[in-house]
Parts: structure tokens; C-alpha cells; sequence
């Protein structure tokens, strides 16, 4: 069954602007990223007008340290010039998940996670009063209209069993920033049967996004 929803709000704009993001460390010959090709390609066939802007996240962002917590915690008002530079990265980042109606993530498993590109990267782009902020009811997300497709590749486990700590926690990132509307596609157990794994999510991906009759033809 197909609960994917998030496809919903792309069809409704006349032109979306897509972030994608890519966090295999084999770049060049990621099949997340050529899974990403495929869902961006299907997304067009729809007849979608879509602009689109890459990131490969193991060119993007290095881990938080002390001085970027510190940053932080001041006071935007406050900071002073070093600290803001501290912050610029976070800053652009996070212009990027802006500018986005719809974000694309291709990720693998590594060691039952997400790869450390892909955490320093949500590390940067968590920012209490800037993408989600505390309330009297808990959190709450800020980047409000946004959905997201991600596409998950693991070697051996499954995704949704106990071992799976990729899709359950890529779900609750993005709905802990306002991002509620996700979708999963999922490529598991790569090891077993390539092939079959491809296959499934290549037409889970074509049944959340059905090209439409006219382009199919061309
Ligand atoms: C460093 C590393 C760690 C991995 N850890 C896991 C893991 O914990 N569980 C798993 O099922 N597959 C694991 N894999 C396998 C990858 O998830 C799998 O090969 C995936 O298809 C790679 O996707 P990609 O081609 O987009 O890089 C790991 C692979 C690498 C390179």
C-alpha cells in the first residue's frame, strides 16, 4: 500500500522549486542518488514546472563545535561579527530549505544511521527561533508548507524494523522543523536482490508521482 501524501502539494503550484540533497559518500555511483534522479525525472513527466538546486552533503557542512553553539545561544541582536560568520553556513543552509517548496533527500543506511554528512548537515540546520522554536505546547516546526521526499538505501536491514534508526528519524528531523508532509521510498536489503529492490521503489515512486498521459506517450 502506498501511504505516501506529500506529492499532494506539488501539484497545486504553478512552478516548484526543489532542494536536493544527496549524502552517499559514493558519489558518482549512489543508487539513492540515482533513485533521486529517477523520482526528480517522474516529478517533471507530471508536467511539473520545477527549478532545482543540488546539494551534495559531503561537501557541505562540518560538525557544530563550540564556538557555532555558543553563536547560537546569543542573541541575534547580540552577536558579535565573528560569531555571525560562526553562523553563516547554518544561515545559507537553511536560506536553502526557504527558498525550497519541496526537498528531496537521498540517503543511505551507514552503521543502522544516517552517514555523518547527513547529521552534521541537520546539526547545522536545527536552529531554535530560526526553523523550529519552543512553545507553551512543546516544540514547533517554523518551516511551515514544505513537503519532502526521501529516499532511503540500506544493504541488509529492512527499513521499519528494530534495527531501521534512518526512516523513523529523517521523519521526526523534518517534522520537528514544520516539514510534516514526507514521503519514504525505500531501496532496503540492496545485498539480498538489487534488482527487486530497485524495482520496488522505483514503482513506489510511480505510483506516488504518475506521469501524466500526454508526456508518457512522447
Ligand atoms: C560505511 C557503510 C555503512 C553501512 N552500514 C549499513 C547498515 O548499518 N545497514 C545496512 O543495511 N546497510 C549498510 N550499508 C550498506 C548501504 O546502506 C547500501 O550499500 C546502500 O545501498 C548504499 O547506498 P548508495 O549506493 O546510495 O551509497 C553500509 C554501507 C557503508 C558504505
Amino acid at each position: 500500500m502506498n501511504s505516501n501524501k506529500a506529492n499532494r502539494g506539488l501539484t497545486t503550484k504553478p512552478k516548484t522549486r526543489i532542494l536536493r540533497l544527496d549524502a552517499s559518500a559514493n558519489t558518482g555511483a549512489s543508487d539513492s542518488s540515482k533513485l533521486a534522479d529517477k523520482l526528480i525525472r517522474q516529478i517533471r513527466l507530471r508536467g511539473q514546472e520545477i527549478e532545482v538546486r543540488s546539494r551534495d552533503l559531503n561537501l557541505a557542512a562540518p560538525f557544530i563545535d563550540g564556538s557555532w553553539i555558543e553563536a547560537n545561544f546569543t542573541a541575534a541582536d547580540d552577536r558579535s561579527a565573528t560569531q555571525n560568520q560562526v553562523l553563516g553556513l547554518s544561515d545559507r543552509l537553511i536560506g536553502e530549505l526557504n527558498w525550497a517548496d519541496h526537498i528531496v533527500l537521498a540517503t543511505p543506511m551507514y552503521n543502522f544511521g544516517v552517514p555523518a554528512t547527513l547529521k552534521a548537515w541537520i546539526d547545522q540546520v536545527c536552529r531554535a527561533g530560526v526553523t523550529f522554536r519552543y512553545t507553551e505546547n512543546g516544540p514547533e516546526g517554523l518551516l511551515a508548507g514544505k513537503s519532502a521526499d526521501i529516499v532511503i538505501t540500506t544493504g541488509g536491514a529492512p527499513l521499519g524494523s528494530a534495527v531501521d534508526f534512518v526512516s523513523g528519524y529523517l521523519k521526526q528531523v523534518f517534522a520537528f522543523i514544520g516539514i510534516d508532509a514526507t514521503n519514504i521510498f525505500g531501496a532496503d536489503q540492496m545485498n539480498r536482490d538489487a534488482q527487486s529492490s530497485i524495482a520496488r521503489a522505483q514503482a513506489q515512486i510511480d505510483q506516488t508521482y504518475p506521469a501524466a498521459a500526454t508526456q508518457e506517450m512522447a
